[in-house]
């Protein structure tokens, strides 16, 4: 009997891996905070679109949000002890000065995209930067909230080599 699936598919009856969705300061303000950049889009909006995503890719893909950037480092350092196989972050700021974030990131041993649904490149100067992007495996930005589910399928193409 064929198990053939399209590309990018989940297999039907293996287990699906675990990812971590991490979203950063003043994400959880999404949908009232600055539309025209951010979108209306809620933080529930986005988990839902991203978790849907997930199951069709073979993904259990688990939300959390903190702005707390200890709360962000704890997450990040425990994800492969709590069997994550990767993740996908937006940093909000910390992306631009958080070297604690960036080590965390960097300690660890599974796969990690940064996200960032505006244009990061085209807003103010101090956002053309982000220390955490060199210890990650893919950055995407500037794609809106359709960035998360092409980080999540960013993160796939890693965690199958
Ligand atoms: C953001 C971009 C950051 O510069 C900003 O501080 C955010 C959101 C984005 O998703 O576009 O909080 O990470």
């Amino acid at each position: 009997m064929s198990t053939d699936t399209a590309p990018g598919t989940a297999t039907p009856g293996t287990a699906h891996r675990k990812v971590l969705l991490l979203n950063g300061p003043n994400l959880n303000l999404l949908g009232q905070r600055d539309p025209a950049t951010y979108g209306s889009a809620t933080l529930a909006d986005v988990e839902a679109r991203t978790v849907a995503a997930g199951s069709e890719l073979g993904l259990d893909v688990v939300c959390r949000q903190s702005n707390h950037e200890g709360a962000l480092i704890d997450l990040v350092q425990s994800a492969p002890t709590e069997g994550f196989s990767g993740i996908v972050i937006n940093p909000g700021a910390y992306a631009h000065y958080s070297y604690a974030l960036r080590d965390a990131v960097d300690a660890i041993d599974i796969p990690c995209v940064e996200i960032h649904i505006s244009n990061v490149h085209a807003r103010e100067p101090f956002r053309h930067t982000s220390v955490t992007a060199p210890v990650m495996d893919g950055f995407i930005c500037g794609c809106g909230i359709a960035g998360y589910v092409l980080a999540l399928r960013a993160l796939l193409s890693r965690l199958d080599g």
